[in-house]
């Protein structure tokens, strides 16, 4: 089987190398395959999920764009599946990036099929994606909970932009704000467009409500206390009246708040193993951890900009709220 599995690899590769390119953020080319952009390789692995990985109904999805609280995601996921199983003055927060906890789906499937060690210590399996809902295997569309955390794209691009500065690679020419904004407005960013994201997955949760939970990142900070509750709910371990009245909603707010996280040892000067490619430095993951920072970093034209797209792209679809 090893032999069929090289051969699917090439294949993958031959089906990439054909697709349309452009400049990428990170890495030298974003390639893009069913209108989304991608990074080669994750675009391997999002294609070996489609192909092999098969999801147990139990599995649980932590879905994002790059760049909308995906760390956070993971942090409070994790606290809230293994509540019973950590104390909070002990916990594997305290040593570990919330990175290193739980895989990415196109990691994993990546990962697995290059044998390289990797475990799952959660019950029930936590996964994080950042795969386009339509583009997920179809063992997850049917039978899986996703958690989606949607957030204001202006904040999204401004916190993508300092990203970039820190790991895109060194032998790349830099990008400015400006081409930096074009792109992203035109989609052209790992797992772009930003809107069409989105509304993947806002359709789905439309659909079925009871597998896909919409939480914003805006929503997240300012209610997190009921957010927490909602998403333990929809994992199906909601919080009982004596673990809230314990406190131990509020605890795991604490636990994985910025400024808890990012004061810590491991995210101060710890490095994450991302996959067997890649390593980040666990700072990375945390900057401002705030809403509307985009207030002093983009012109009233790029604002206009942005909105406009928001407004035709959402506006037909989002009749809600
Ligand atoms: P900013 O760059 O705006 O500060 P992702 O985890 O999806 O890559 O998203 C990163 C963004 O989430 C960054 O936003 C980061 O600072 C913020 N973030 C990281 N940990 C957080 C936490 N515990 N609470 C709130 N925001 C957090």
């Amino acid at each position: 089987s090893n032999h069929l599995e090289k051969e699917t690899t090439d294949e993958y590769e031959e089906i990439i190398a054909t697709l349309p390119k452009e400049k990428g953020w990170v890495f030298e080319n974003l390639a893009k395959y069913h209108d989304t952009w991608f990074n080669s390789t994750t675009l391997k692995g999002v294609m070996l999920a489609q192909d092999y990985f098969v999801a147990r109904p139990t599995d649980i999805f932590l879905a994002t764009f790059p760049k909308c609280g995906t760390t956070w995601l993971k942090a409070l996921a994790f606290t809230i599946v293994n509540r019973n199983q950590f104390d909070f003055s002990n916990h594997p927060l305290l040593t570990k990036n919330p990175q290193a906890l739980f895989p990415f789906l196109e990691i994993f499937s990546l990962q697995d099929h290059e044998n390289t060690e990797l475990e799952i210590s959660t019950s029930p399996r936590l996964f994080s994606i950042h795969t386009p809902y339509p583009l997920l295997p179809e063992s997850v569309r049917s039978a899986c909970r996703i958690v989606y955390v949607i957030r204001d794209p202006k904040d999204v691009f401004v916190s993508s932009w300092y990203h970039m500065q820190k790991v895109r690679s060194k032998e790349l020419p830099q990008l400015s704000l400006e081409e930096c904004f074009k792109m992203f407005c035109e989609g052209i960013y790992q797992f772009g467009p930003y809107w069409d994201h989105v509304l993947g997955f806002w359709n789905a949760s439309i659909e079925s409500p009871d597998k896909v939970l919409i939480l914003t990142y805006e929503n997240l900070k300012k209610n997190t206390l009921d957010s927490v509750k909602k998403i333990a709910k929809h994992m199906g371990q909601p919080f009982s009246m004596e673990e809230e009245k314990n406190g131990i909603v509020e605890e795991t707010v604490k636990l994985c708040s910025f400024d808890k996280l990012s004061n810590l040892e491991v995210n101060k000067n710890g490095v994450t193993k991302i996959a067997s490619f890649r390593y980040y430095e666990n700072h990375v993951f945390f900057r401002k951890g705030e809403v509307g920072d985009w207030k002093t970093h983009l012109t009233p034209e790029m604002v206009d900009k942005i909105n406009e797209i928001s407004k035709r792209k959402f506006g037909i679809h989002a009749k809600k709220g």
